[in-house]
């Protein structure tokens, strides 16, 4: 059998973050599982290139987009081998096979009479990139990015998108497994439901030229998610190319359900506009939040890939991620959650089992597998084997309905099992009896076997701790053969394997040890800067980052001395509501001279207690420093009369 899977084309407006780095574990990790069963594969990811949110980033930045889409595309894939993910493929729109690709197809589709050109006007969301419907907006605003969308009335190529509605509605009808999981389904086609407008296919370059032009009018370039789409088939060597015969029919793409619509509904009738089978199915999952709250820029709470390496290594960064989210649901990363399953699922639980299982093999028995003995099976054996049979069945289906979690679940049941068979068995008990060693050899020949399928079904999950028990288990070359599900039968151990003594597979870690920061975007890569260092490489700050300090204007309406601290007065103030700030100005201000004076506070600083009062915010002035080694210190203030309160930006 063939398997072809695809991550989403990544914007390249930003770097890669726990969402992208999510979905491309995801469809690693499938492909992996696909291969262990036999498949012949191709995982393909990529980046997405063109269009206004890449040409406004590169402005930004001051360079030419060409030279930012290489700069943040590079980004990407180096991020990819230190999650351990291999792809087969890595396509970038501004390849030249694509462009030539997309402008053959845009040729064709205009050729049957699909793309039509038309006067449009509507309200367009710069966020999304498209227009939006009059019922997509929430109070005038687009949902997704809180502003309302501009009011575009413009000339455009359409593609007819309406004539294929009721093909799509059949066939997503026709196949339950077309959209998974159902929830998305069915949102499609709640959807659908209504009459489906014409999707608007091209820009103006007199509005936008970073893109694809159209291959029948040079005024106009091509709407990225018409170009980004068909990354799906460039990658395959669509329309001659011997990989597309091949992995067409089978295509599996992986996403998050921010672009269900363009791949559920843009991307079917594109395919069937150009009189191509349908992709086989469409995985969508959830978001990752972090403590709860939606992961984004602007608000700083960003959790990067290499941070979370760093941190925890690559193995339980996997585990983690497909451990935690329920695929479709959304999940919430923290710290506390990713410590918690090092230490339980993979130190305690794996890494003991592992290491107490070897280490009893090297000293009851010499460091080999031990020949079982049929007659001396005992009923805990058959238990074991009986549930490492079920386990098997459970991982499969449950790997292929991308149910990650529950594939683990079962996995850990066994290792679960296997630590009280150990307990139960008691070998070291066994092995001071010589009339038990027959008993011992099956005990140790059960581990060795039982360790010898964990690992098998671990590989497409955590690669690197699987090849470092394999190693341990003398497996090898054997190991990279071996397909489920025969290689899952009972009995796959070679009597007299030698087996070393583990090393430590996964450390324990202590609650407060180096956590992962939640980083801004260009943070240094080792992250040991100290924290006032963290704004930005250059050491300036974003616009959004100004944005957080609240400055206001406040006027005094008392001030006094505080007890035994000579340089502070405690002020009051309005700003507009009444507060309190204490301030270290005694020595430059009295206090009857500061009543009815105006000056800048910082209004929303956390409050601190200072000398029993409490401070709630700061209160701004300008230092100079006299030649006698003396500071003069003068307050800010504004330069006429303003209402107390008054935010100065
Ligand atoms: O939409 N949780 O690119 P993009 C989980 N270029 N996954 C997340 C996530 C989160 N908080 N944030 C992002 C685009 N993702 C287009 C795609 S495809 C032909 C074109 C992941 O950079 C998830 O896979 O905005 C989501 O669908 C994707 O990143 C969006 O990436
Ligand atoms: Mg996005």
């Amino acid at each position: 059998m063939s398997t072809y899977v695809t991550t989403p084309i990544y914007y390249v407006n930003a770097m890669p973050h726990l969402g992208h780095a999510y979905t491309t574990i995801v469809t690693d990790t499938y492909s992996r599982f696909r291969r262990l069963c036999g498949d012949d594969v191709r995982f393909q990811t990529g980046t997405d290139e063109h269009g206004e949110k890449i040409a406004e980033a590169a402005a930004k930045d001051g360079i030419s987009p060409r030279e930012y889409v290489d700069k943040i595309s590079a980004r990407f894939q180096a991020t990819w081998p230190t999650l351990s993910v291999a792809q087969d493929y890595t396509i970038r729109t501004t390849d030249k096979d694509h462009v030539k690709t997309v402008q053959d197809i845009l040729q064709q589709v205009y050729d049957n009479g699909d793309i039509y050109f038309s006067e449009y006007s509507g309200h367009y969301c710069q966020g999304c990139e498209r227009f939006l419907t009059e019922k997509e907006l929430v109070d005038g605003k687009c949902p997704d990015h809180q502003v309302a969308p501009k009011q575009i009335s413009e000339q455009n190529y359409f593609f007819r998108m309406s004539k294929y509605q009721d093909w799509l509605v059949e066939h997503i009808k026709a196949n339950p497994e077309y959209i998974t999981p159902e929830r998305y389904r069915n949102e499609v086609l709640s959807f659908l439901s209504e009459p489906l407008e014409d999707l608007c296919i091209s820009r103006p370059t007199s509005r936008l030229t970073w893109g694809i032009p159209l291959p029948f009018d040079d005024k106009f370039v091509t709407y990225v998610w018409f170009d980004a789409l068909i990354n799906y088939l460039t990658g395959i060597g669509y329309p001659n190319g011997p990989d597309f015969e091949k992995y067409w029919s089978v295509a599996e793409h992986v996403i998050a359900k921010d672009i269900l619509k363009p791949h559920a509904i843009y991307w079917p009738t594109m395919i069937k506009a150009m009189g191509l089978p349908p992709y086989k199915r469409l995985h969508v999952h959830g978001y990752w939040n972090v403590d709860e709250t939606k992961m984004s820029k602007s608000i700083g709470n960003v959790i990067r890939p290499h941070d979370l390496i760093d941190a925890y290594g690559v193995d339980t960064v996997r585990y983690f991620v497909l451990r935690e989210m329920s695929f479709g649901l959304d999940s919430s990363f923290s710290t506390e959650a990713i410590i918690a399953r090092q230490n339980s699922d993979l130190a305690n639980d794996l890494g003991n089992l592992f290491s107490r299982s070897l280490t009893m093999i090297v000293k009851y028995a010499d460091g080999k597998v031990p020949a079982p003995d049929q007659d001396q099976i005992s009923e805990s054996d058959r238990e074991l084997m009986l549930a490492l049979e079920k386990m098997l069945v459970t991982y499969e289906q449950q790997m292929q309905q991308f149910n990650f979690h529950k594939a683990l679940q079962a996995v850990w049941e066994v290792i679960g099992l296997l630590n009280r068979y150990i307990v139960t068995n008691a070998p070291w008990e066994l092995a001071k009896d010589e009339t038990q060693a027959k008993r011992l050899n099956n005990v140790l020949y059960s581990l060795a076997e039982a360790l010898r399928i964990i690992t098998l079904v671990l590989r497409p999950i955590m690669p690197d701790a699987a090849e470092k028990m394999a190693v341990a288990l003398g497996l090898g070359e054997a190991l990279q053969k071996a397909t489920l599900p025969e290689a899952g039968k009972w009995g796959g151990s070679e009597v007299g394997t030698a087996i070393s003594s583990p090393k430590q597979l996964f450390p324990r870690m202590e609650k407060k040890k180096e956590q992962p920061k939640q980083a801004q975007p260009e943070q240094s890569k080792k992250g040991k800067k100290k924290k006032e260092q963290q704004i930005t490489e250059d050491g300036l700050v974003t616009f959004d980052q100004f944005g957080k300090f609240e400055l206001r204007v406040a006027e005094i309406t008392a001030a006094d001395t505080i007890p035994k601290a000579d340089r502070l007065l405690k002020l009051t103030v309005l700003a507009p509501e009444k507060r309190t700030i204490v301030a270290g100005i005694a020595e430059h201000y009295s206090p009857e001279e500061l009543i009815g004076k105006q000056v800048i506070i910082v209004a929303n600083l956390k409050p601190a207690k200072l000398r029993g009062v409490l401070s709630q915010g700061m209160v701004l002035a300008a230092k100079e420093k006299l030649e006698d080694g003396t500071e003069k210190l003068v307050l800010s203030t504004v330069a006429g009369s303003i209402a107390p309160g008054s935010r100065v930006a």
